[in-house]
């Protein structure tokens, strides 16, 4: 098994950095780090460059995870590159599938929430012009997201 995961969001500095080191960090407990391979990307170019939000780096640390990366947009050639795709929130999918207007990749994109086991969300929120709480908020659905999807990709 060789698996490449994808994870977006809109600036690539909030929500899908904090996906993709919390995976690495699931993924290295379970051995797996040589197997399955994880990057995140945004729809947007507002961050291009850009270390993870310092807000979200602090919500991240309360729990053990060390946010590393920097942020880039999302190519059409990360269709091919990855295996799966996972949309932080609707928009982002929106934003994502309007890329491939021919719909070869659709069952590549799929939403974070649909992974999670305890949590009825249906999208991972954007905590940008929130408060503390929202950062948080966002570390414990992507944990949940995160182990269902390592479930998932064992399985498959
Ligand atoms: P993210 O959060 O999509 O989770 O990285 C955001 C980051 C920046 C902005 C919005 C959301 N922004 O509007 O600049």
């Amino acid at each position: 098994m060789n698996y490449k995961l994808l994870f977006v969001c809109l600036g690539n500095i909030c929500r899908s950095p904090s996906a993709e080191n919390i995976m690495n960090h699931l993924i290295k407990e379970a051995d797996l780090a040589e197997k399955i391979i994880c990057d995140s990307a945004g729809t947007s170019a507002y961050h291009i460059g850009s270390a993870p939000d310092r807000r979200m780096r602090a919500a991240a640390k309360k729990r053990n995870i060390i946010l590393e990366g920097t942020a880039r947009k999302f190519k059409v050639s990360d269709f091919e590159e990855f295996d799966l795709i996972l949309a932080m929130d609707r928009e982002n999918y929106r934003d994502i599938i309007y890329l491939d207007p021919q719909e070869k990749y659709r069952d590549k994109v799929q939403m974070m929430c649909s992974f999670a086991q305890n949590h009825n969300d249906k999208e991972i929120p954007d905590p940008y012009y929130g408060g503390e709480s929202g950062f948080d908020y966002v570390i414990d659905l992507l944990l949940d997201s995160c182990s269902g999807l390592l479930e998932y990709v064992v399985r498959n």
